[in-house]
């Protein structure tokens, strides 16, 4: 496949900051367009975000430098290129940058140009994105039954960084029963009923139901914060006619290093009021999560603090309870495999945006789900509506999808783009 041009430009993300755009041009005249997220509790070995840092435009936060990069030093590099696979566009940009965390082009100049080639080689070979990323992860193993629609993972309330320190906990998700409802589509609908009826407990509450970063409730009149929003997820699962544990189960997001002091080593909770150490915070956290039916918990601790990570993957994680890597994990080979030795997760959540290509991103995929973990595909805080990661769940092994709320136009792109592969492989069974 030859490649005729490659361009970027700067767009706005979700959060009103600036982001990048690729559009991959082939010579056959099809292109891919694709745009990068952008995380605001990040993870501290993941890949650079190259950013402008000029302080009187977008407070520092334009891309202009990313965009320059993909005009002028990548695309030169494709130029009238002969590419042959994902694999051979990707290696490409990994060896032109030749940093770990991609501090030379920067991973959002990276990440944009190795989605949009996805993108137009699908669209070349006029394929739907989850068959032409398929084809890749699955290669002589190929086959559309490997396609799956993920378990959504439904954000409901949100607290940390992204919704004003409403609660510590960052993600309070709720996770339907998909055998009890049948699909996807139904799991979906009833999520968006539990959702619905915890907006009703809000205002009967007179909480403020204004949303945070990722579309979930952030009210700041929460009291007794991490505890009282389980009870609220509870009581809504049961006002929408729904049996907690058996229905719908909890995920937390903690992103406890967002709260962690490493001069002190402790944790501050309580939004900022209380200091606990290590072992205070993990018998607060257990004595909290065995009073409610929480079947995942990312990030409880630290992303350095590997060996309280396996003992509490190892004393919490049983029983299909996931205890999920994110911070920890960051999407990189060389942290999962840490990992899996040392059984100090057993879930992964993927985010393409920390490792930099789509080839990593499935390696780091198939690395853990070749090793008995679980994988989870998941947006960022700041989004666009690109929806790739809604192809990649469904494409690959991953059995979970964290996308957010079920409002705000970025987290929907990504749910009515599932809505729309299940109705592409419901014909295709049928047809
Ligand atoms: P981020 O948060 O995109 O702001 O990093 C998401 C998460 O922690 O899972
Ligand atoms: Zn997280």
């Amino acid at each position: 496949m030859k490649i005729q041009n490659i361009y970027a430009r700067e767009i706005l993300d979700s959060n009103g900051n600036p982001t990048i755009e690729t559009t991959v041009e082939l010579l056959d005249g099809t292109k891919g367009v694709a745009s990068v997220p952008s995380g605001a509790s990040t993870g501290k070995t993941e890949v650079l975000e190259l950013r402008d840092n000029e302080t009187n435009r977008y407070g520092g936060k334009g891309v202009l430098k990313a965009v320059d990069i993909v005009n002028n030093v990548i695309a030169p590099l494709f130029k009238d290129k002969e590419i042959h696979n994902q694999e051979e566009f990707d290696k490409i940009l990994i060896e032109a940058d030749g940093t770990d965390l991609k501090v030379k082009l920067g991973g959002n100049s990276i990440l944009s140009c190795s989605i949009a080639f996805c993108r137009a080689i699908a669209n070349s070979f006029g394929i739907e994105m989850y068959q032409y990323i398929g084809m890749i992860y699955w290669g002589e193993k190929y086959s559309e039954s490997h396609f799956q629609l993920p378990t959504p993972l439904m954000l409901v309330l949100e607290g940390g960084k992204h919704g004003n320190w409403a609660t510590d906990i960052q993600e309070y998700m709720i996770v339907p029963n998909i055998a009890k409802f049948g699909n996807f589509s139904e799991s979906l609908r009833a999520g968006v009923n539990v959702y619905k009826n915890i907006e009703k407990i809000l205002i009967e509450k007179n909480y403020s139901t204004g949303v945070g970063f990722e579309g979930a409730f952030a009210p700041m009149e929460i009291k007794n914060s991490n505890e009282e929003a389980f009870g609220i997820i509870v009581d809504g699962i049961k006002r929408a006619g729904y049996t907690p544990g058996e229905d719908f189960n909890i995920a937390i997001d903690v992103a406890a290093s967002e709260f962690y002091n490493e001069q002190e080593n402790t944790y501050k909770i309580d939004r900022g009021q209380r200091s606990v150490s290590t072992d205070e915070w993990y018998s607060i956290q257990k004595d909290l999560y065995s009073k409610y039916p929480i079947i995942s918990v990312e990030d409880p601790f630290n992303e350095d603090d590997w060996d309280t990570w396996t003992k509490f993957a190892t004393d919490f994680g049983r029983d299909g309870k996931m205890i999920v890597g994110d911070d920890l994990l960051t999407t990189n080979v060389k942290r999962i495999e840490r990992c899996i030795t040392g059984k100090s997760a057993n879930a992964l959540l993927a985010k393409p945006n920390q490792i930099g290509t789509v080839t990593e991103t499935l390696n780091a995929i198939r690395m853990a789900t070749e090793n008995g973990m679980n994988a989870i595909v998941s947006h960022r805080s700041g989004e666009t509506i690109d929806d790739f990661i809604a192809d990649l769940v469904v494409a690959t092994p991953a059995k979970f999808s964290k996308f957010g709320g079920p409002v705000r136009g970025e987290r929907v792109a990504k749910y009515n783009r599932l809505l729309e592969i299940e109705n592409l492989l419901r014909n295709r069974l049928t047809d």
